[in-house]
């Protein structure tokens, strides 16, 4: 199994909430009701929004504390990069199309979680669908939260895909169907 799939579920892990270094970037935003109420917003099947962030912020913490970058600002702003209060998958204009809009909903709403936000954290949330919307981010940290988004939103789309992928994956991470 490779190193970043491993991380990658032991994003599913309580054990993550024991990591002092990860917890002390993100405690303050997760434990926040706007955070944890991501947990309602379903993303693919058994997956919600609130793990689905998690899993960004994880991934990104552990891919910048390796390469000795901004670990501290990736996780905050893996944790804020969907910080959007609807279910993308209703068909409801407001929010069409879905892919170049919820950035900018997610700074918005993180703006008001925050109060200021600075820089570094504002380009990893508006640019994280980047290639999709066309300006690339500016910091090599908004890159990892964009690459990590990109790897966790692909495990997640196997779920619906592959009943096979499904099964074993839920087990791994101790969900049941
Ligand atoms: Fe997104
Ligand atoms: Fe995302």
């Amino acid at each position: 199994m490779g190193k970043l799939y491993k991380a990658y579920l032991l994003s599913y892990h309580p054990e993550i909430m024991e990591d002092r270094q990860f917890m002390d970037c993100i405690a303050d935003l997760f434990n926040t009701p706007e955070i944890q109420g991501l947990e309602k917003f379903e993303q693919h099947l058994l997956i919600n929004r609130l793990q689905h962030i998690t899993s960004v912020s994880y991934l990104s913490f552990r891919i910048c504390r390796k390469l000795r970058w901004d670990w501290h600002t990736a996780a905050r702003g893996g944790i804020l990069h969907d910080l959007f209060y609807y279910d993308w998958r209703e068909n409801d204009r407001s929010h069409r199309p879905h892919g170049y809009l919820h950035p900018g909903f997610a700074l918005k709403n993180a703006r008001e979680l925050c109060g200021a936000l600075d820089r570094k954290t504002e380009n990893i949330i508006i640019r994280h669908m980047w290639p999709l919307t066309p300006i690339p981010p500016r910091y090599k940290e908004a890159f990892i939260v964009s690459l990590a988004d990109k790897y966790c939103a692909s495990r997640e789309l196997y779920v619906s895909l592959s009943k096979k992928y499904r099964i074993r994956f839920y087990k791994s991470i101790g969900l049941t169907e």
